[in-house]
This record gives structure tokens, C-alpha cells and sequence, in this order.
């Protein structure tokens, strides 16, 4: 195999998109999905491609640095993209220190592991998969750019902008060989019902309440996840030694209009009576320290690698609804907790 890549998070949201793109495009990569399952692990999202030859999955935690090193030895590991982290902002609110845990103490360990068993750096690359949210909150106007100072604001974004800066540390303590990419926003297939777009397509379905917290004022910056993968696999490939690549869309909207498109597509996709699932919107207690407004400039990615999104928003939200729709299965098994009995049933 021309190459052996460790993939982490690889049963998530991203990751499965970033693992099911490797295997299917690179078939000459050995592509080792390394998860340990939390809550939202899911190997449900990789079904497609299981059988494939040149997949494996390890289950494993990132902060066990013993199964880790095993794991570099057995699959002689020669890149590593990172992207397993707790991931959702409210619970980063009740539990920061499982976020210090999994994504800077964990991300220190595989740093550590691939410094010690790669001998020589100019050979392999670890790619580290970060948000824009490290760069802080904006105002009405204005961009996030690569040189924008880190200003983390939550426990989540705090707890990225420390994965990073080890990630750099390395980089220029031991001259590993690093990129990261900051990433906005992403919808699409397999997100877990607790992230804003698939709670919302969920809840409609099930005739709930739809949680706008505050006004719905605040702003963020959509990606469609397949994006993301195509962008991660451009950076993996052509991303330049130290750099940094800031991904996204230019595709912002207020949480409240965001409800609203997905209330208009449910109404007209389960042939409601037009202005029904709007009925559902209710306004609840503001996020904790909620940031206000994340906006991507990606024109560095766009300019030096050529990279751009593939799908407009309106197509990407079509899209997803209608994959939540046609996996009433998956959503079930997810809000049941049925999806953590696939790995006992599959693999042992
Ligand atoms: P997710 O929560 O859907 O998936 C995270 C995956 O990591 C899960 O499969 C989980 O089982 C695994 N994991 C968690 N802790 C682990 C541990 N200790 N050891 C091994 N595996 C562990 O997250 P996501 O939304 O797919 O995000 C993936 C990455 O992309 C994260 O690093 C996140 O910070 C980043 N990111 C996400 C977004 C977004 O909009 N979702 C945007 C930009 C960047
Ligand atoms: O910007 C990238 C980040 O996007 C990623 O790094 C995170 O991993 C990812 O979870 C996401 O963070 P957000 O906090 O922006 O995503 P979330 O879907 O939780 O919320 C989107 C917006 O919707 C946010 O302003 C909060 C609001 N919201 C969210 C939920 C869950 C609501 O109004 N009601 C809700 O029930």
C-alpha cells in the first residue's frame, strides 16, 4: 500500500465522509478508522464501504497511548488525519473537562505516538482537523482569516484552540510535519440530532417544539459535509508544511431563517398545509456565552489549492432533508441508543 492513514473520529459525522471518500477514491491507501464510539460514534455511517479491502476499523481512545502505539506498529501508520473530539458546544457548557481530556490531552497523545514511531518527518504528515470557532466571535461585519488571533470563547473552542496550538508547538519544537484546517459550520448525512439542522428536520417530523435559543439572531456559516471532506482531502495532499487553511462556503445565516427554510422544505416534503411547522419554533433561554456571528474567508484554500465548494446551499439543505427522510432507520436507531449495539453485532 502506497500509504497507511490513521483516520480518527472516523465513525462521526465528518470523519465517516472523510473515511467513505479515502477508501473509495484511494484504493492503493490503507485507511485505518480509529474511534473509540462515545455517544457519537456511529458505525451505521460507514456500512457502504465495511467490506472494503483496504478498511479497518480500530476501536480505540485516544488517550490510551499503549493501544495507540500498537495500533502505528500493527498498520505501520504513515499519516495521520485527527479529527476525533467531542464536538457539541452545549455539552462542552456542562462537562469541559471531558473536552480537555479528549481533545487536548488525547490530541497530545497522538502527537506523541507519531513523533516517536516516525523516524523521519519528511515522510509523513499529521493533519489536524480544527473550527473557526477558535478564532472567537465576530461582529456584524468582517471575516475570519488564517492570521486572525485565537480568542476561544467556550469551553469547546477553548479546549480546539489548545489542540492547535500543540499541534503548531510540535511543529516547531520537533519539526513534525503538520497542516491544520479550520473549518465552519457543516450540515449534511449523518450529523448526530443534537447539532441545530438535524434536530430541527427531526423534531418537525415528529411534530416537537423547535428550541431557537435567544432571538435566532446569531450567525453562522454553512458547509455541506461533502464539501469539507473534498476540502480535507486537498489539504492532505497539497497543503503546504505549517500552514494553515481556513475551509468554508461564504455562506452565513441567522439560526431563525435557518429554522424557517427547514420548516418551508418539511412542510411541502410530508404535504403539510404551508406555515405548519413554523408553529413549532419556540424561543428558549439563550447559550451560555453564545457567540454571536462565525464567517469564513476561504480564499486561501479557493487561491493556493483550488478548492471550492461543489454544492449550493439551497441543493445541500434539499439534499439533506431528504437523506434524514429516506434513513428513518439510522435516526431511529441513533435517538433510541440502538446504534451502539452495531459494533458488538459486526465486529466481535
Ligand atoms: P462528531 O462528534 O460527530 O464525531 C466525533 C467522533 O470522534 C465520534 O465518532 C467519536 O466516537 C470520536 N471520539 C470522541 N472522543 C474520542 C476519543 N477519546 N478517542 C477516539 N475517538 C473519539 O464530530 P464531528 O462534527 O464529525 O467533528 C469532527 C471534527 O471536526 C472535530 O474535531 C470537530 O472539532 C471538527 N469540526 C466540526 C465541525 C462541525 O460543524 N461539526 C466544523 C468544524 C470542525
Ligand atoms: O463552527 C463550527 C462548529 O459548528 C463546530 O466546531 C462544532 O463542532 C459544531 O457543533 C458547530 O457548533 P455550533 O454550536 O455552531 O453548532 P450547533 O448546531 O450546536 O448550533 C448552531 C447554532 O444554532 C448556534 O448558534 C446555536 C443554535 N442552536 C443550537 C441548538 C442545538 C439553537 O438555537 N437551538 C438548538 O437547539
Amino acid at each position: 500500500m502506497e500509504k497507511s492513514i490513521l483516520i480518527t473520529g472516523g465513525a462521526g459525522f465528518i470523519g465517516s465522509h472523510v473515511v467513505s471518500l479515502f477508501v473509495n477514491k484511494y484504493p492503493d491507501y490503507k485507511i485505518v478508522n480509529l474511534d473509540c464510539l462515545t455517544y457519537a460514534g456511529n458505525l451505521e455511517n460507514l456500512k457502504e464501504i465495511e467490506g472494503a479491502e483496504n478498511y479497518t476499523f480500530e476501536k480505540v481512545d485516544i488517550m490510551d497511548e499503549v493501544s495507540l502505539k500498537k495500533v502505528f506498529e500493527d498498520h505501520n501508520i504513515t499519516d495521520v488525519i485527527h479529527l476525533a473530539a467531542e464536538s457539541h458546544v452545549d455539552r462542552s457548557i456542562s462537562d469541559p473537562l471531558a473536552f480537555v481530556k479528549t481533545n487536548v490531552i488525547g490530541t497530545v497523545n497522538l502527537l506523541n505516538v507519531a513523533k516517536s514511531y516516525w523516524k523521519d518527518y519528511s515522510k509523513h504528515l499529521f493533519y489536524h482537523i480544527s473550527t473557526d470557532e477558535v478564532y472567537g466571535s465576530l461582529d456584524d461585519g468582517g471575516f475570519f482569516l488564517e492570521t486572525t488571533p485565537y480568542d476561544p470563547q467556550s469551553p469547546y473552542s477553548a479546549s480546539k484552540a489548545s489542540s492547535d496550538h500543540f499541534v503548531r508547538a510540535y511543529s516547531n519544537t520537533y519539526k513534525l510535519r503538520t497542516v491544520i484546517s479550520n473549518c465552519s459550520n457543516n450540515y449534511g448525512p449523518n450529523q448526530f440530532p443534537e447539532k441545530l439542522i438535524p434536530l430541527c428536520i427531526n423534531n418537525i417530523k415528529n411534530n416537537k417544539p423547535l428550541p431557537v435559543y435567544g432571538k435566532g439572531e446569531n450567525i453562522r456559516d454553512w458547509l455541506y459535509v461533502v464539501d469539507h471532506a473534498r476540502a480535507i482531502d486537498v489539504v492532505f495532499h497539497s497543503g503546504k508544511n505549517g500552514e494553515t487553511y481556513n475551509i468554508g462556503g461564504f455562506n452565513e445565516w441567522k439560526n431563525i431563517d435557518i429554522v424557517k427554510v427547514l420548516c418551508k422544505i418539511m412542510d411541502k416534503k410530508l404535504e403539510r398545509e404551508s406555515g405548519t411547522s413554523e408553529k413549532l419554533i419556540t424561543f428558549v433561554k439563550d447559550r451560555a456565552g453564545h457567540d454571536h456571528r462565525y464567517a469564513i474567508d476561504a480564499s486561501k484554500i479557493q487561491q493556493e489549492l483550488g478548492w471550492e465548494p461543489s454544492l449550493q446551499f439551497e441543493e445541500g439543505i434539499e439534499k439533506t432533508v431528504d437523506w434524514y427522510l429516506q434513513n428513518q432507520e439510522w435516526l431511529e436507531n441513533v435517538t433510541s441508543g440502538n446504534y451502539q449495539k452495531y459494533y458488538e453485532a459486526h465486529y466481535e
